[in-house]
């Protein structure tokens, strides 16, 4: 049994995914036929239900992966890889308020809102309206629109906000916008930037450096998935060879200077018990 208002995913013979809120009434159009709700509520997560034209579709629960996947697209989206390590280094988490720009798609945005939950709150600034639309269809789609506030404007006017969590942008200039960050975060909150190429990331370096932010990281990520073939496992032929670059700082505290961290040490060795 399935609560109404629940978000599902049903899965096509051919893989194709359909998110629904669950509402009993309905009756959900496919390319393969008709789907009651009503009979997806009582069958419950993991059942497998026949359409009228007799094609089986898989009622399963939606994970924030399948939900990412499912962003429709008409910018470049941040990938999941990425946006795994963004949410742990921003501390995103139940009732965390936090910005981010640009919205585009609003992949990063989907995971923003899952992780604040009903209590937090993303603020999502785009300054083109289509992807401002598109990013609040997509999370609206998902129930997760009630978690976000789209601002339809340029970052270049600053934010509006004090004392948010944390702060990241997805925009192809971030050094243009470094300085309305004090003012909208937390002192000594987190900071993320992600950049296509290292040309912007020495440039936003650069303008770092003029001041306010402290233990800054540059990195990627890089994912190599494997064939699942247990007698011959190996890994895929191709992979994702680029994404991004992703840079991390935290906002300076005043007159407090933060030790760069060194992920290559044993923490262990630190650890004292008191
Ligand atoms: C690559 S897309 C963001 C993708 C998004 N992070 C995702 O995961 O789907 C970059 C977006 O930033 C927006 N943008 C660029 N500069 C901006 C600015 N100064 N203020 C607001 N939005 C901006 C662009 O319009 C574009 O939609």
């Amino acid at each position: 049994m399935i609560n109404p208002g629940q978000l599902v995913m049903l899965l096509s013979p051919k893989g194709k995914r359909y998110f629904k809120i669950l509402d009993p009434q309905e009756i959900l159009n496919t390319n393969d036929g008709q789907l009651q709700m009503q009979k997806v509520m009582e069958n419950g997560f993991g059942s497998r239900l026949d359409t009228h034209l007799g094609k089986t579709y898989t009622v399963l629960k939606p994970t924030l992966y399948d939900l990412i996947k499912s962003v429709k697209r008409r910018t470049q989206i941040i990938y999941h890889k990425d946006i795994g390590y963004i949410v742990i280094k921003l501390g995103i988490g139940p009732g965390s308020r936090v910005i981010e720009s640009g919205s585009g798609s609003g992949a990063l945005t989907t995971a923003l809102a899952w992780f604040v939950g009903d209590q937090g709150r993303v603020y999502s600034f785009e300054r083109r309206e289509e992807f401002a639309t598109l990013c609040m269809d997509n999370l609206n789609r998902n129930g997760l629109g009630s978690r976000v506030e789209i601002i339809n404007r340029d970052i270049a006017q600053g934010f509006d906000l004090k004392g948010v969590d944390a702060l990241f942008l997805d925009v192809r200039t971030p050094w243009d916008y470094l300085e309305h960050i004090p003012d909208a975060l937390l002192p000594g909150g987190p900071v993320g930037f992600l950049l296509p190429t290292v040309n912007q990331v020495s440039m936003l370096l650069t303008a770092m450096e003029q001041g306010h932010f402290t233990s800054v990281e540059v990195l990627e990520i890089l994912v190599r998935r494997y064939k699942p073939v247990a007698e011959r496992l190996r890994p895929e032929d191709r992979m994702v060879a680029h994404t991004g670059y992703l840079v991390f700082a935290r906002l300076s505290p005043k007159h407090l200077v933060l030790p760069l961290e060194d992920e290559t040490e044993d923490s262990g060795d630190e650890v004292e018990s008191f």
